[in-house]
């Protein structure tokens, strides 16, 4: 095949069916479980002004280095930016819409950021979610939580396992503020052992060198202090409420100190999904958490939210690597061969469409041999055929593409002719 003259952007990519066909049934089957669970779709911009995701946090990899942003044709020019997530764009809808708490929305859509592709990394990449504005119950941390292990048992995951945290509430009086301090301290004690790529986190966001996956960095954060000993009082109680409500509908998880987000908004509970059959890095399948000041940094009203974002591309690997949620079966009913010239065709398409049938043919004026060879490569159960004795005498062969047995229907009695059968 000649190289073609152009590709698909670096990491991006077309997705084909059968398994665009495979995504699709994921959606669905998140839709389906969100809207039982009392959340309704939002569909919001794919670009929003960039200080919407300013609010991500600046030292953020997401902000300072990932952005796609651009100045749009204005006059002044408005800065914009494709969306790198939705919590910032729901807050902001939020704030704009002020809809009655507790507000409990659920999403789906392409996300952008500009990372270095590999396996399971793109620039564009999908991801399903929920958020639930305006209620700080631990209940509800719980509810969006559930529903994300549900989901993963839905699609047929039974390695996914879940890390939970809770970083405490910031501010003054917050319980961040406290473990922060003693955090600093403690890696300035041991800023000569760590990566100089920390020591420079350090400086700009002392939570993330937690996150690091530097190897000179392991055994400095393996002896760091940990935000689950310096939580207030409230926080603690609030992170003890979620832990029993998992514990009281079974959900199996892990406490897992160091857990923190790439994101700065994140305050009190905080989880990762991981599917340990997908490679290190890449194996985080979804995550979220509380944000109870992203609202309001957004010019809105104190509001408390909770939520999480899944992977979609990577749950589909992960699917894979356990042998899960095959594509569901693509493909037609009825398949219509007209040797005519094609006119036929279309009438007996439209009312077997009409009829709720999933039809198809093929245009051209192919031979009946051909023809009937895309029938076969179509999956469907029958073909129509329509030649020239047929169109003669006001009938149709119907074809049994099982057995291949054949015989002619009077025109007016194909549709129910096709229904009784496909009842059988
Ligand atoms: P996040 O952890 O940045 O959180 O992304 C959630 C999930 O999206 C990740 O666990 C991963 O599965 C997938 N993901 C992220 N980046 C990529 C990429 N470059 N390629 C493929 N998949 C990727 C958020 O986005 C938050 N908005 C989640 C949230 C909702 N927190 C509260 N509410």
């Amino acid at each position: 095949m000649a190289e073609p003259t152009f590709r698909a952007p670096k990491g991006t990519r077309d997705i084909l069916a059968p398994d665009s066909t495979r995504l699709r049934a994921l959606v669905d089957e998140f839709a389906r479980l969100a809207g039982h669970s009392g959340f309704g779709e939002v569909v919001s911009p794919i670009f929003e002004d960039l200080g919407v995701f300013k609010r991500l946090g600046e030292s953020t990899d997401v902000v300072s280095k990932e952005m796609f942003d651009f100045c749009d044709k204005g006059d002044p020019p408005q800065r914009l930016a494709l969306r790198p997530e939705l919590t910032a764009g729901i807050c902001r809808a939020y704030a704009e819409h002020r809809p009655v708490p507790p507000w409990k929305v659920w999403y789906e859509g392409p996300q952008f950021r500009y990372e270095q592709p590999q396996a399971g990394r793109y620039r564009q990449f999908t991801q399903v979610g929920v958020e639930v504005l305006g209620t700080d119950d631990p209940q509800a941390d719980v509810d969006v939580i559930v529903l994300g292990a549900r989901f993963f048992e839905s699609l047929g995951l039974g390695r996914i396992e879940l890390a939970l945290n809770s970083l405490g509430s910031p501010g003054d009086s917050g319980s961040r503020r406290a473990y922060e301090q003693a955090l600093v301290e403690y890696l300035a004690q041991n800023r000569s052992l760590l990566s100089t790529q920390s020591q420079v986190t350090v400086e700009r966001n002392p939570l993330r060198v937690l996150d690091s996956k530097r190897e000179q960095d392991a055994a400095v954060i393996a002896g760091a202090p940990v935000m689950v000993d310096f939580l207030d009082d409230e926080s603690a109680a609030h992170f003890a409420a979620v832990r029993a409500g998992l514990d009281a509908v079974g959900v199996a998880y892990e406490i897992s100190p160091r857990l923190v987000r790439g994101l700065d908004y994140y305050t009190r509970t905080t989880f990762e999904f991981a599917a340990p059959a997908l490679a290190g890095a890449q194996n985080a399948v979804g995550g979220g958490g509380r944000y109870d000041g992203l609202v309001e940094d957004l010019g809105g009203p104190p509001t408390p939210g909770i939520g999480f974002a899944l992977g979609v591309d990577r749950i589909l690997l992960a699917c894979d690597a356990e042998g899960v949620f095959a594509a569901p079966a693509d493909g037609v009913d009825v398949f219509v061969v007209d040797v005519t010239g094609g006119t036929a065709a279309l009438m007996v398409c439209d009312r077997l469409r009409r009829a709720g049938m999933a039809v198809d043919r093929s245009y051209g004026g192919r031979s009946m041999k051909a023809q009937m060879k895309v029938a076969d490569r179509s999956g469907a159960s029958f073909a129509v055929i329509i030649g020239d004795d047929e169109l003669a005498a006001g009938v149709l062969t119907l074809r049994d593409m099982v057995d291949g047995s054949q015989y002619r229907v009077e025109a007016p009695r194909l549709v129910g002719e096709l229904i009784r059968k496909r009842r059988r």
